[in-house]
């Protein structure tokens, strides 16, 4: 394995990584990996980037990671089967993706049940969350991890301070009824979008509004056509890893458990990064934009209560058991 190095431009007060692009030899096994965001300055894609660097160097000559970003490989709509397939073997879904396979992370779509990123880290890392992993087993597809992004903003092409000014607008969301019905609750109308597709969306006015992370917003540049984003973090978006089970299955032990060992690692590592990222990105919009729109704690609470149909349509159906346990994960 050859490696071609990249500084990654990340003005963060970690590490600054190393960015290594595989060119596999001959015999490695090749694990690709897809995601649909930016790699640098991105809380998943320097994660995957750090990754593929650990794997290429400890596993040099019997595995070999590539990873490509911004929807280069396959875009929301496509990635699934193609890892059914096996054209590619590792990607990180956001958990808002996962309704055709199964309905066990819609808890972390249900808006204000985590106070933030941390509460959401800590849940998934107990007993409960780690549980969560094995929802895709039966439609073949294997759950790695979880990998953080961070609480999502709100932004319209007008300011959004209550609830009332989204009514009547149209907002780009993933694809979760969760999601859904919190706009629908807002009276405002709904499209579902792959990623990629995002920022035409809004720059052709195809749709007025969206909500997404800091890291999301900024290097995708959504708020260059909105007026002002909103620090609403009302929602958490993060991501499941997952590979599809016959490749697991087809890696040598050893190869597989260094693999998995290296991933562990990594994803313990790079997950305490997101948060600090997200700060970044968000002190990058405000330096270009002086128009982030912060909420009084009554301007949240109309949120909060304007969401709150929300919590009485899905809670029978995530459980109410589970939801208390997950707001336990919260600081107060
Ligand atoms: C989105 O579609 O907005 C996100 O899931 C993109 C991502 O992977 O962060």
């Amino acid at each position: 394995m050859k490696t071609l190095s990249i500084l990654a431009g990340m003005a963060l007060a970690m590490a600054v990584p190393t960015v290594t692009m595989a060119q596999c030899d001959p015999g490695e096994i090749v694990a690709k990996m897809s995601v649909v965001t930016a790699l640098q300055g991105h809380p998943k894609g320097e994660t995957a980037l750090a990754l593929a660097e650990r794997v290429n160097s400890k596993l040099d000559g019997k595995m070999c990671m590539e990873v490509y970003g911004n929807s280069e490989l396959f875009t929301d709509a496509d990635e699934m089967q193609a890892l059914l397939d096996n054209e590619v073997q590792l990607l990180a879904p956001s958990l808002s993706k996962f309704e055709p396979y199964t309905s066990a992370f819609r808890i972390f779509d249900l808006p204000f049940l985590f106070d933030g990123a941390i509460a959401v880290l800590d849940y998934q890392n107990s007993v409960a969350g780690q549980e969560l992993l094995g929802a895709l087993d039966p439609s073949g597809l294997k759950g790695l991890g979880f990998w953080m992004n961070g609480m999502k903003q709100l932004s319209a092409t007008r300011p959004l301070r209550l609830p009332k000014d989204a009514e009547g607008l149209t907002f780009r969301i993933q694809p979760s009824d969760v999601i859904e019905a919190q706009f629908g609750a807002l009276g405002a109308e709904t499209k579902r979008l792959a990623f990629s597709k995002v920022y035409d969306a809004l720059a052709s006015g195809e749709v007025q509004g969206q909500e997404n992370t800091w890291s999301n917003i900024h290097t995708k540049k959504f708020y260059t056509v909105q007026d002002g984003v909103t620090e609403s973090n009302h929602a958490y978006l993060g991501y499941l890893v997952v590979t599809n089970q016959e490749f697991m299955e087809s890696l040598p032990e050893d190869v597989r458990n260094e693999f998995l060992l290296l991933f562990e690692l990594t994803t313990h590592e790079y997950n305490r990064f997101a948060y600090e990222i997200n700060e970044q990105r968000a002190r990058d919009v405000w330096d270009e934009t002086k128009n982030i729109i912060s909420l009084t704690p009554e301007e949240l609470g109309e949120w909060r209560e304007a969401f709150q149909p929300v919590w009485e349509q899905f809670a029978d159906d995530i459980g109410r058991d589970r939801i208390m346990l997950a707001q336990s994960f919260n600081a107060n």
